[in-house]
């Protein structure tokens, strides 16, 4: 019922140039994939390279981050009016890197969902929890809370249109993966959080991703669980040929 989407965070790597390169090398090898949400997400300044070569593809654009006002004395930011001229349709928000190394927080976060709504841009949100919070056995709790507060005062229906990501914290860049297993029953948790507030139409339409070394050799058994509906894809969204292959997971 909900239609996977596989999304690549290629973080802060790529120049314009190499963006270009790696996305008309991947384009004919995504081209049939039509059950599948593909997003690409380079960064801001590579965003008009990326729409040029992606156009008529299958491929959607996004980005990384977002400001939540819409123009103002806020150097070195982008809003979402900057990110709709170039055609982004998705925009990554709360990613961990942001959270540990530009102080995001989950109001922050709240406020960017709203304002990526109101422009028509679908937020794919991220939560996941440290290594420590896990080993404390409170992956759960920490998880659900920063879900209910990213998601603080919309209504069920703007609920649906958001997309959330479940990145562990430790599995991020470390080639640890979360078991399926165990991915699965965090992200059946995270929708239950959304159960509660929202009800279980919301629940049931909201697509949520797994992220954290993910890569073709563990995608289908990510994306076979229930619970699974994407991935968020970094360092495998590099190479053309293994995000090509996670999309085909
Ligand atoms: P890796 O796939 O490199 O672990 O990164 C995951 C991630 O952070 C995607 O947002």
């Amino acid at each position: 019922m909900r239609k996977p989407i596989i999304a690549g965070n290629w973080k802060m790597n790529k120049t314009a140039e190499e963006a270009k390169a790696l996305i008309k090398y991947l384009i004919p090898l995504v081209s049939d994939a039509d059950n599948v949400d593909v997003i690409v997400c380079p960064p801001f300044v590579n965003l008009a390279a990326a729409a040029e070569v992606l156009s008529g593809s299958n491929i959607k654009l996004g980005a990384q981050n977002m400001h939540f006002e819409k123009s103002g004395a806020y150097t070195g930011e982008v809003s979402a009016d900057m990110l709709l001229a170039y055609g982004v349709k998705y925009v990554i928000l709360g990613h961990s890197e942001r959270r540990q190394y530009f102080g995001e927080t989950d109001e922050g976060v709240n406020k960017k969902v709203k304002v990526a709504l109101q422009a028509g841009l679908v937020p794919i949100v991220c939560v996941g929890e440290t290594l420590e919070e896990r080993e404390s056995g409170i992956t759960s709790e920490i998880v659900c809370k920063q879900t209910k507060l990213a998601l603080l005062g919309l209504s069920a229906e703007e609920v649906k249109g958001v997309v959330l990501a479940y990145e562990p914290i430790w599995a991020i860049g470390t080639g640890k993966t979360a078991t399926a297993d165990d991915a699965n029953d965090t992200i059946g948790a995270i929708r239950n959080a959304v159960k509660e507030v929202f009800g279980d139409d919301a629940a049931q339409s909201i697509r949520i991703q797994y992220g954290g070394s993910m890569k073709p050799a563990n995608a289908s058994e990510l994306m076979a669980k229930p619970e699974i509906d994407g991935g968020l894809i970094g360092g495998a969204a590099l190479k053309a040929e293994d995000f090509s292959k996670i999309v085909k997971f």
